[in-house]
């Protein structure tokens, strides 16, 4: 299972690549906006700062709406870096140019998928990754994690390639979830990774043998 951090937050982008589990990064344009990363040119140039930082594939997700704006968006997006990964939103043109651009060697992310229906239809249209938002749905009372088997479930009969990016992970349980149910990889903030380390037995058992081990040195 990849774990990709969901930031486009620079400190915790190192963090995360320091601890030496990190397979990629996701932005989004609330992210973004989040650190104050504004304007074309800041914008493409902190793609590349991101791409400098991790090893893995880094999300970039186009404005467009329309399959005109969102091809020439995204072929500028991927001639910025090897390690990019055109994201683009699950609407019938993002669809269209899904197809554009899996045809032309161009890597995709299909965004905000909330149905099983819009994760087939990505496949179909040859994404690298779909990312089903987990997060956001478990927010309306619905089963996040049920989808990620749903999908699960329909890429394994038909053996498609596109990767289940589970999105929208908010903590811990959701990686684990995720892992169990066979996601390809998950994005969530730097603590859904961290909560991984922590168990209070971890932390009673060293300090036992640090204990002892002071006794007789
Ligand atoms: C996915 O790539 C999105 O950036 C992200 O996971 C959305 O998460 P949120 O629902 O916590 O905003």
């Amino acid at each position: 299972m990849k774990f990709f951090i969901d930031t486009a937050n620079l400190d915790q982008i190192k963090e995360a690549q320091a601890l030496g589990v990190l397979d990629g990064v996701t932005t989004n344009p609330s992210l973004m906006a989040k650190e104050g990363i504004t304007g074309h040119d800041n914008i493409l140039k902190h793609y590349v700062k991101i791409c400098n930082i991790v090893d893995g594939d880094v999300s970039a997700e186009v404005i467009s709406t329309d399959l005109k704006g969102m091809i020439k968006e995204g072929e500028a997006l991927a001639e910025l870096h090897p390690q990019i990964v055109v994201k683009v939103p699950m609407i019938k043109e993002g669809i269209k140019a899904i197809k554009y651009f899996s045809d032309n060697g161009i890597r995709t992310n299909c965004t905000l998928v909330f149905s099983a229906g819009q994760a087939l239809l990505a496949a179909k249209a040859g994404a690298t990754y779909v990312s089903p938002f987990i997060g956001r749905l478990d927010d309306i009372s619905t089963d996040g994690l049920g989808l990620i088997a749903e999908i699960r479930l329909i890429y394994d009969n038909y053996a498609f390639e596109t990767q289940i990016l589970a999105a929208s992970v908010r903590h811990t349980m959701h990686v684990l979830e995720c892992a169990k149910l066979g996601a390809d990889v998950m994005t969530g903030p730097l603590s859904s990774i961290e909560g991984l380390l922590k168990h209070p037995l971890t932390d009673i058992g060293l300090a036992k043998f640090l204990e002892d081990y002071k006794k007789g040195n």
